[in-house]
């Protein structure tokens, strides 16, 4: 498969990546200085940066320094692709890099990957007629050290599997009832949830989620760097916040913003997909749980889990696309609690490979009103 291939992502893989890079950054606290040489004079080009968002358009090539394996891939899929390395294999960006020089080709895994990467794209280009069937995660399975020996652990089945095409109405309905029926949903129109948000920095950032029917839904962080805003205005999703400018999210990170943005999820869920499907029964944290896959056009497929004794929304994966393969994106719904007549989480808290952060809420207003400016990009 082409790498220059359009790759869709979601906001949580930018939001996540954003953060992850700013951690980065505040490690390093002198700015980076331009490679090989003293600061550039007068008239000298400026010198890439490589943590600067690119421009759209840009390729890898021209936004970075030292590309050779991601030649034509657009440059802001180069990010998602060192995330699902560094996740395939289980370490983190120093594992591949020298510190603050990420173009120098020292570290030998990094020369190794550039291998690797080539002997992938040989894999299924010569094996899987193009197909990405084979990534690296494959074969390293979260460790830098693929497997040779096969284990003698013996897995035990003792999952239920659900019955052959199992109906998936009885499982949307009772998470709707158990949610407070369709008529307590609609009687709340507009809910401000105030907390805190933790995982993301040594201390925790007080958080505020604004919220409307149908679908509009914006989140704001205070950060030490300024607000931290993910939006969705009932159309497309924006992202702003720090020193950046606002920017709208790319088409996949818009859908995966308007499910979160869904304010009566229980009744909506099942519209909203083409396709849905009840897979074997399994568990969410020690409880057992029903299993519902959901397709939409050519969106990459969203697992649902529910609680088997409450009916509730307990877990959502998202799967997202980046030029090496899928990332998943675990969202888990904790500490439902009763607000007029509706039955909400408290706290959930949104976990990919190598990072996790948490929200918690601790007060919870509905139907006040919130200024449509909330939800719109400024
Ligand atoms: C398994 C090894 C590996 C890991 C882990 C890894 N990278 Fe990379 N990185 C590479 C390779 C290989 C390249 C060069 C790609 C090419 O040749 O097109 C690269 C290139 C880069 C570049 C472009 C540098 C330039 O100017 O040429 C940046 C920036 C970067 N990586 C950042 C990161 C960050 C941030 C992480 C952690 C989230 C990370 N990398 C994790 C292997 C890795
Ligand atoms: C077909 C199986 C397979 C696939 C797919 C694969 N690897 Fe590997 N990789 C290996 C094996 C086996 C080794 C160990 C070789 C050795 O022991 O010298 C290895 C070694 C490495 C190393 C060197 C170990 C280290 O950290 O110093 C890196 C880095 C690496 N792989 C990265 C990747 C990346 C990145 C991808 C995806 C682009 C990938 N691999 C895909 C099998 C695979």
């Amino acid at each position: 498969m082409p790498l220059s291939r359009v790759v869709r992502r979601s906001a949580i893989v930018l939001v996540v990546g954003l953060l992850a890079l700013t951690a980065r950054q505040a490690l390093s606290d002198a700015p980076k200085p331009p490679q090989g040489g003293p600061p550039p004079q007068g008239g000298a080009p400026p010198a890439r940066n490589p943590w600067a968002p690119p421009a759209p358009g840009t390729k890898a090539e021209q936004h970075y320094q030292n590309i050779q394996a991601f030649k034509g891939l657009p440059a802001e899929d180069l990010m998602p692709a060192m995330q699902f390395m560094s996740a395939a294999l289980g370490v983190d960006c120093d594992h591949c890099h020298v510190e603050r020089a990420p173009e120098k080709d020292d570290k030998r895994a990094k020369q190794a990957a550039r291998r690797m990467i080539a002997m992938t794209r040989a894999i299924n280009d010569g094996h899987f007629k193009g197909e990405r069937e084979v990534t690296c995660y494959t074969c390293h399975r979260g460790s830098d050290e693929p497997e040779r020996v096969p284990s003698v652990d013996v897995k035990e089945h003792d999952e239920e599997e659900a019955p052959a095409e199992s109906p998936v109405a009885p499982i949307l309905e009772k998470f709707l009832a158990a949610s407070g029926g369709a008529e307590a949903l609609h009687k709340v129109t507009s809910r401000v949830m105030k907390g805190t948000m933790s995982g993301a920095g040594p201390q925790p950032f007080p958080v505020t989620v604004y919220a409307a029917a149908p679908n509009q839904r914006a989140t704001v962080v205070e950060t030490p760097r300024g607000e931290s805003v993910t939006a969705f205005d009932g159309k497309g999703g924006w992202l702003g916040g720090g020193m950046r400018p606002p920017r709208d999210m790319s088409p996949a990170e818009s859908a995966a913003a308007s499910l979160d943005a869904e304010f009566w999820l229980p009744e909506t869920l099942g519209k909203r997909f083409d396709q849905l499907r009840v897979l074997p029964d399994g568990k969410v944290d020690g409880k057992p749980a029903r299993h519902v896959l959901a397709k939409h056009a050519s969106d990459t497929p969203v697992e649902f889990w529910f609680d088997a004794a409450s009916g509730l929304l307990l877990r959502v994966v998202k799967k997202t696309e980046t030029p090496l393969g899928q990332l998943p994106t675990q969202i888990d719904y904790t500490d439902y609690r009763a607000e007029g007549g509706v039955t909400l989480p408290h706290a959930w808290s949104v976990a990919r490979p190598g990072s996790r952060f948490e929200i918690r809420i601790t007060d919870v207003q509905q139907n006040v009103a919130i200024e449509a400016s909330r939800f719109r990009k400024p």
